[in-house]
């Protein structure tokens, strides 16, 4: 078959043309795919709590440090950091955050809590990182009036986003929507399906840590 001068020059041009486009466009493409899967430094990763640096608050001065017992009062609360390296695998997270209170002690927190002041307290760690209702913060709130029921409270934690309350004194065998057996804080009131998720802790070289004993617990909202 012929090839005409005019055949030819409108192929190169074509051809040409494709070329730069895929240039122009292999660039571009790449700024649409999302950033790459991070992935954790497991030299950054502990099993201690540590506290997290926040103004204001009584530990504001320990940020970074291990939480020891002897730092809490009854009722004192700190939002500490814990990243033990289970936890990119099981929950896809480096670190997380948790509420550590010193609660009077009560039954059911056997193995679950540090004990202090002669049996009479103990430290407990609550998953405030995630609601169980739809994932929102739970925050430790000393006094309240609920607009549920428009009853007093003192001592919960409530989710600001639907308001479900949750007794950190009641630590409680739950069933998650899986079926699964939880140990939590117990639900009193509001929409979440069960309580709240403690993560249980033990002291070692004299501060506390998280145990990884129970991740299954803290799986939910998209997490299995
Ligand atoms: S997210 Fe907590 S009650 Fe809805």
């Amino acid at each position: 078959m012929d090839i005409t001068r005019r055949g030819f020059l409108k192929g190169a041009i074509g051809l040409a043309g494709a070329g730069m486009t895929g240039a122009l466009t292999v660039p571009a493409l790449k700024s649409l795919l999302p950033p790459p899967v991070t992935r954790c430094n497991e030299d950054n990763a502990h099993e201690t709590l540590t506290y997290k640096s926040e103004s204001g608050k009584w530990y504001e001065n320990k940020g970074g440090k291990v939480a020891k017992k002897e730092d809490f009062k009854l009722w004192d609360v700190a939002i500490v950091n814990w990243g033990p390296k289970e936890l990119e695998e099981e929950l896809g997270s480096c670190e997380i955050q948790l509420a550590l209170v010193k609660v009077p002690t009560e039954a059911g927190m056997e193995n679950l809590g540090v004990s202090d002041d002669g049996g009479n307290s103990t430290m407990m760690a609550y998953h405030t990182y995630k609601c169980p209702h739809l994932c929102c913060k739970p925050v430790f709130t000393p006094e309240g009036t609920s607009t549920i029921s428009g009853g007093d409270y003192s001592n919960m934690f409530l989710c600001p986003c639907h308001l479900s309350l949750f007794d950190p004194v009641s630590v409680i065998k739950n069933i998650d929507e899986q079926g699964r057996e939880v140990m939590a804080a117990e639900l009193l009131e509001g929409p979440a399906p069960y309580g709240l998720p403690v993560v249980p802790i033990a002291e070692k070289d004299g501060g506390l840590i998280g145990l990884t004993t129970h991740l299954d617990w803290l799986k939910y909202c998209g997490q299995g």
